[in-house]
């Protein structure tokens, strides 16, 4: 425990409730050697700091070892994990994702925070993971720590479109956009270097993404296509509109006694159009669908000449859009596959996985 830490619960509290012995002195008069800091560092398999308050981060990040946590990460040659917790004007200084990114770069594992009501009375990002998020984090972990897509470049999309229909009014839809964020974390901690074409969503970008963000159908498809070529995998998990006003109105539309109608025009297909191209990457799509799931992504996978198609049911009540939980049934031209019902974070580090299995 640090000293900030002792200020809001008692070493005593601490080791009474974990059953464990609580170390808090750097140079402990009670070790043979008195050099406490370097026997922990030696006996931890892992190392996890949660919470991360800004400081210890900003220390760690500049080589600074005054305290006995400070110190044991600096002396330590085992992973060592971090989930921050702090004010969200904190989390989103500069100078905290600085030194965040050369913790990534050193090795260290970001735990990344949660959006939320936080203790200083704030909403927003910099809430402490829950502690189930951090256990199951470090569990998976070890399983994708392979570096499987090391070297290789991913184009992901992410998100819905907006086709606006005057200056204030736009069509769109309720995609959040995490599936294709999970996407993004899970190829970046698989090694893969990740660009991330991302339409209007409220999700912070996995820290080492190389975001792009756009709003209309257009706009994707010219972000998507004049990068595709120079990608190995491109995972088009964006909810495109399939359609988009004819006319934007420079003026706010004013409402009339009569009904009114709109006239709407196809937007280009951006997934087809990249399995078309001379030197196209591994192409992955996405289905959502009401009904008939297996039939229309089948058709999918065939008509729009894909190497996989991942599709999932929308309109029930578990699963699909706007949720944190998703299922997936994923097809390829020889097979298919069910990722059962779970976080979109996990799913995602499943799929990469299938995709780096059939990319081979
Ligand atoms: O045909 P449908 O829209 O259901 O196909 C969904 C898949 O196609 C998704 O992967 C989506 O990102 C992609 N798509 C696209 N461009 C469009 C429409 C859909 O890339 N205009």
């Amino acid at each position: 425990m640090t000293t900030s830490a002792i200020q809001f619960i008692s070493p005593l509290t601490f080791q009474a409730l974990s059953g464990n012995p609580v170390q808090t002195q750097l140079l402990d008069t009670e070790q043979e050697n008195a050099m406490g800091h370097i026997n922990l560092a030696r006996w931890a398999d892992k190392i996890i700091i949660a919470p991360a308050t800004a400081n210890i981060i900003a220390k760690l990040a500049h080589g600074i070892a005054d305290d006995l946590v400070s110190t044991l990460c600096l002396a330590a040659e085992c992973p060592i994990y971090f989930a921050p917790a702090m004010n969200q004007a904190m989390w989103h200084k500069t100078i905290t994702q600085t030194n965040i990114k050369s913790l990534q770069q050193q090795g260290m594992q970001l735990i990344s925070p949660e959006q939320g009501l936080q203790a200083c009375g704030e909403i927003g990002w910099g809430r402490l993971s829950e502690p189930a998020t951090i256990c199951d984090y470090l569990i998976n972990h070890q399983l994708t720590i392979d570096k499987s897509l090391s070297g290789l470049k991913l184009l992901i999309t992410a998100g819905p479109t907006r086709e606006p229909l005057d200056p204030v009014r736009y069509l769109s839809n309720r995609s959040s956009g995490k599936m294709g964020y999970a996407l993004a974390e899970a190829a970046l901690e698989a090694g893969a270097i990740v660009s991330l074409v991302t339409g209007p969503v409220n999700l912070i970008a996995p820290i080492g993404v190389n975001l792009i963000t756009v709003e209309t159908a257009a706009e994707m498809f010219d972000a998507v296509i004049s990068r595709a070529t120079s990608h190995d995998i491109y995972i088009g998990a964006a909810a495109v509109a399939d359609y988009t006003p004819i006319k934007k109105q420079t003026r706010k539309i004013k409402k009339q006694d009569q009904e009114n109608s709109v006239s709407l025009q196809r937007t280009k297909d951006i997934l087809a159009t990249v399995a078309l191209l001379p030197k196209r990457p591994f192409v992955v799509g996405f289905a959502a669908e009401t009904h008939d799931l297996e039939t229309y992504a089948l058709a999918k996978l065939n008509q729009k000449k894909l190497d996989m198609i991942a599709a999932n049911w929308v309109g029930h009540e578990q699963g699909g859009f706007e949720n944190d939980n998703n299922a997936l049934q994923v097809f390829w031209h020889t097979g298919q596959k069910k990722l059962p019902m779970t976080d979109k974070k996990q799913l995602a580090k499943q799929l990469i996985a299938l995709i780096v299995e059939r990319k081979k």
